[in-house]
């Protein structure tokens, strides 16, 4: 018979382990997985995944006008003046929250294609830093590196002729990771995708002194309809022409996040993160087998938003859901995680 040659074009099954047999562990009537489950303290010791305020990192967005307005698609998420700002954060330091991340919401009036108010030392964003490290010094302060906000086509990147512009939009990125750090953030969050922009932050951020900020990278970002409720909190949903499809990733792959996230550890992140969440724990689990490295999750406005719709019409249990997402995230691999209910879940973890 003639030997089977193997077909090039098929692309290759990777083997896996053999299931461990359940024989080998026992079996029923001898085992009864309900046995320790029966007991509140047993299923307390056995438990794998636990969440703690020490995994948070809670997203807030910042506004140039004083007091506090509320974001329609997000039930309370406040957007904070800076009269505000330091309060709030005060109390969720108070609930053993260990860092933020900011999220500016910027006046259509200083939206610009060249988005040169990404790089304003004196941009709001930059105030808000320079305020809470007085304030707070203790509290982690993460920042966005996108040009998004600042961008009258609510793009992250530079465009010409509707095409977003990698290499020149990495010059303004750096700009910006600049007079973040000058001000004083603990971490810059690249949250554009362009591709080479991590080593490019990395490497200015050294040449001016800052060798110790950190970058955490948005490393695998999907082009998600999760999130819709953000664009409406920082104002970037109205002027958004088109999609983002050419720069974040496709909903359909988690190969190539893992290429994303090899890429960005070459070129000096620190931290990587994955987003959105929820619909994404595989990529989570992937990325964490893979690298062991500091793994973030983003549990997005949108996954808030479905959560807060169905407790608000008493179809969840607001607690209960909350708390269960979150623990999702650990069991997954994640060592931290995002989420606008951080402030919400300190505070049931510190009741018990
Ligand atoms: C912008 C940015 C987005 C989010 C964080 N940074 C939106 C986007 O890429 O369009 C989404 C966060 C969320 O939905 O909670 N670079």
């Amino acid at each position: 018979m003639a030997e089977t040659k193997a077909n090039p074009f098929l692309r290759s099954v990777p083997e896996r382990a053999a299931p461990r047999l359940p024989e080998a562990l026992g079996a029923y009537p001898q085992v009864r997985m309900r046995r320790n489950r029966s007991d509140a303290w047993s299923r307390r010791l056995v438990a794998e995944a636990r969440l703690s305020a020490d995994d948070l990192i809670w997203p807030l967005f910042v506004q140039e006008d004083s007091g506090e307005s509320a974001v329609a698609s997000m039930p309370g998420v406040k957007r904070y003046g800076l009269d505000r700002l330091v309060d709030a954060v005060g109390e969720v330091a108070e609930l053993g929250v260990p860092a933020l991340a900011l999220f500016p919401y910027i006046d259509d009036s200083l939206k610009t294609a060249d988005c040169a108010e990404a790089h304003n030392p004196e941009n709001l964003v930059c105030r808000a830093i320079r305020a809470l490290k007085a304030a707070l010094p203790e509290m982690g302060v993460l920042v966005d590196v996108a040009l998004d906000p600042y961008n009258s086509l609510g793009h992250d990147g530079l465009v010409e002729d509707g095409r977003i512009l990698n290499d020149e939009t990495i010059e303004v990125l750096i700009r910006q990771a600049l007079v973040h750090a000058e001000a004083g953030c603990d971490l810059v969050g690249p949250s554009d995708m362009m591709d080479g922009r991590i080593g490019a932050i990395r490497g200015a951020l050294d040449g001016a002194g800052f060798q110790d900020v950190k970058i955490c990278a948005y490393s695998a970002k999907y082009a998600s309809a999760f999130y819709g409720p953000f664009r409406d909190a920082v104002g970037s949903g109205g002027a958004l022409a088109g999609d983002k499809k050419t720069y974040q990733m496709d909903p359909a792959n988690s190969d190539e996040a893992l290429r994303e996230v090899a890429l960005d550890l070459q070129e000096g992140a620190d931290l990587v993160m994955i987003k959105p969440g929820l619909p994404y724990l595989d990529v989570i689990r992937r990325v964490k087998e893979t690298f062991g490295v500091p793994t973030v999750a983003y549990q997005v406005s949108g996954e808030y938003a479905m959560m807060k719709a169905a407790a608000a019409n008493g179809w969840l249990d607001n607690d209960k859901v909350l708390m269960e997402s979150l623990v999702a995230f650990k069991r997954a691999g994640a060592d931290a995680v995002l989420s606008y209910a951080a402030p919400e879940v300190a505070g049931l973890l510190k009741a018990g």
